[in-house]
C-alpha cells in the first residue's frame, strides 16, 4: 500500500499528478480552509501532509497524527509551523525556496511604484468616471508621486528575495543599503550594496522593503520609533509577514505624515479588514499574492512533490528547513 498524503488545498495539478505516482493523495478541494477539527481528523492515517501558510501546524496536529513523517508547506515562510516541536518529534518540515524568488521581488516592485506613482488612486479616479466628470484633461499638479530612479532603496532581510529585489533596484539606477542577520561580501560587492545597521537604513532610505522571516526577532521590527526614524517622503513596502509591522503605529504614520505611503501585501491577521488603514490614500493594498504567477505556483508544486518523493524513497528531501 502506497503512503497517504493529504493536501490541504487544491495546488496546481503538475504537483499533485507527480505524487499520485507514489502516495495515495487526498486533496481538500474546497476554497475555504479545511476546518480545523477536520484537519485533526483527517491527519489520523496521513504520513505525509502538505500545508498552506494559513494553517497552525503545531503539537496538536502531531497529536492527532501518530504516522505522520513530513510536512511540506507550501510556500517559503514556515512560521506557521512549530518546527522546533516537529524536529523533536522526528518529523521533517520543507518549504518552497527559489521556485517563487523572482515572482516576489517582481512584486515588491509592484507595489513599491504603485504605491510611488499613486497607481491605484489614480486608476480609481479614471475609471469611476471622476476625471470625465471634472472636465479637465490634464493638470500639472494632479498625482504628483515620489521619484524612484536614483533614489536609495533599503532592504530589510538579505535572503533570496531581499536580493533578488536589489537586483531589481540596479536597473533603477539606486542606491542600495541593507541589513540582515549576517553581512554578506560577496553580494554586497556584486549589487554595489551597502551594509547599515536598522536605524542608519531606516534615515537614509527613500524606500523600505520589508523581506525578513517572521521570527521572534523580527516580530514588530518596524514600530513608532523605527517609523518616526524614517524620511518623511520614505515609502514602506511589506512583501514579508504582516507582524514584522505594528499596524498601528504604521496607520498612525501615514496618517500623521511621518512617512508618505505604505505599500502592503501582507497583514497582522489574514484575511484581514482595518478601516481606519484601508480608508487611506497613501496605501496600496494586496491580499497576499506575492508569489501568485502560475510560473511560481507550479514549481512551488513541483517542489512540494520532489521533497515528499525524495522522502518516499528515503532520501533527504531537497529543501528540508529542520536539518
Ligand atoms: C511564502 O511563500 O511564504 C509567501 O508568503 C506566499 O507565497
Amino acid at each position: 500500500m502506497e503512503p497517504r498524503v493529504l493536501i490541504t488545498r487544491s495546488i496546481p495539478e503538475n504537483g499533485i499528478e507527480m505524487l499520485r505516482k507514489h502516495f495515495e493523495v487526498e486533496v481538500w478541494e474546497d476554497e475555504h480552509e479545511i476546518p480545523r477539527e477536520v484537519l485533526l481528523r483527517k491527519v489520523k492515517n496521513v504520513d505525509a501532509l502538505v500545508t498552506m501558510l494559513s494553517e497552525r501546524i503545531d503539537a496538536e496536529v502531531f497529536d492527532a497524527a501518530p504516522r505522520l513523517r513530513i510536512v511540506a508547506n507550501y510556500a517559503v515562510g514556515y512560521d506557521n509551523i512549530d518546527v522546533e516541536e516537529a524536529t523533536r518529534r522526528g518529523i521533517y518540515v520543507t518549504n518552497t525556496p527559489d521556485v517563487l524568488t523572482d515572482a516576489t521581488a517582481d512584486f515588491a516592485w509592484a507595489l513599491l511604484l504603485a504605491t510611488a506613482r499613486r497607481l491605484v488612486e489614480a486608476d480609481r479616479f479614471t475609471r469611476s468616471g471622476e476625471w470625465k466628470k471634472k472636465g479637465v484633461a490634464w493638470h500639472p499638479r494632479w498625482f504628483l508621486g515620489y521619484d524612484v530612479y536614483g533614489k536609495t532603496i533599503g532592504i530589510i532581510g538579505f535572503g533570496r528575495i531581499g536580493q533578488a529585489v536589489a537586483r531589481r533596484a540596479r536597473g533603477f539606477g539606486m542606491k542600495i543599503l541593507y541589513n540582515s542577520r549576517s553581512r554578506k561580501p560577496e553580494v554586497e560587492r556584486e549589487l554595489n550594496a551597502e551594509f547599515k545597521p536598522l536605524e542608519e537604513l531606516l534615515k537614509e532610505s527613500d524606500f523600505v522593503v520589508l523581506a525578513v522571516p517572521l521570527t521572534k526577532e523580527t516580530y514588530h521590527l518596524i514600530g513608532e520609533r523605527e517609523l518616526k526614524l524614517m524620511k518623511s517622503t520614505a515609502i514602506l513596502v511589506n512583501i514579508a509577514r504582516g507582524k514584522v509591522i505594528d499596524t498601528s503605529a504604521l496607520v498612525k504614520a501615514l496618517k500623521e505624515g511621518w512617512i508618505a505611503g505604505a505599500g502592503l501585501d501582507v497583514y497582522e491577521e489574514e484575511p484581514y479588514y482595518n478601516k481606519e488603514l484601508f480608508s487611506l490614500n497613501n496605501v496600496v493594498l494586496t491580499p497576499h499574492i506575492g508569489s501568485a504567477t502560475f510560473g511560481a505556483r507550479e514549481g512551488m508544486a513541483e517542489l512540494v512533490a520532489k521533497n515528499l518523493i525524495a522522502f518516499k524513497n528515503g532520501e533527504v528531501p531537497p529543501t528540508l528547513v529542520n536539518r
